[in-house]
């Protein structure tokens, strides 16, 4: 089932999600509802937290659903290494129209469960730590705008509060 995608300003992106403690039949769901939203947004990554579920989850498949291989669901994921650094333009699914130049690191680890409970690891480089980067930051309420300096970022909020009071957000 496709679920609606909050944007900026909502109030749950601004919490930051809880950890998953028991994978329950509605987790599952979730996570199967994430997927069909992130493929049909489309989007390489989607959190919990973007579907108005404050929970450690994210789903992300940097092939759009072309390689069945490229997806991945954690819960509960964790930094293991962290490395180097990049910078590229970004953008989010909670803030459709708007992209900006984001520090990222250039390779991570991470580990956290699949959907059986399982402890498994992803590691990437470049988009792969981008992305990866990108989800984990939702589960701590921080979006790509907080990680911009002063008058990016202001720049985009101000455009967004116009399109907010013009009733086009
Ligand atoms: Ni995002």
């Amino acid at each position: 089932m496709l679920r609606p995608i909050l944007r900026l300003g909502d109030s749950i992106l601004s919490e930051p999600a809880l950890a998953v403690e028991t994978i329950t039949p509605e987790i599952e769901t979730l996570i199967d509802d994430m997927i069909e939203t992130m493929y049909a947004a489309p989007g390489i990554g989607l959190a919990a937290p973007q579907v108005g579920v404050s929970l450690k989850i994210f789903v992300i498949d940097l092939s759009f659903g072309k390689d069945p291989s490229a997806l991945h669901a954690m819960i509960n994921p964790q930094f293991v290494e962290r490395e180097g650094m990049q910078l590229e333009e970004e953008g989010c699914l909670s803030i459709p129209g708007f992209t900006a130049t984001v520090a990222r690191p250039q390779r991570v680890v991470v580990e956290g469960l699949n959907r059986h409970g399982k402890i498994f690891r992803l590691e990437g480089e470049g988009l792969m730590a981008r992305a990866l980067q990108h989800e984990i930051d939702h589960l701590n309420s921080c979006l790509f705008v907080d990680r911009l300096r002063g008058i990016s970022r202001d720049l985009i909020l101000r455009k967004i509060k116009k399109l907010s009071k013009a009733g086009k957000w």
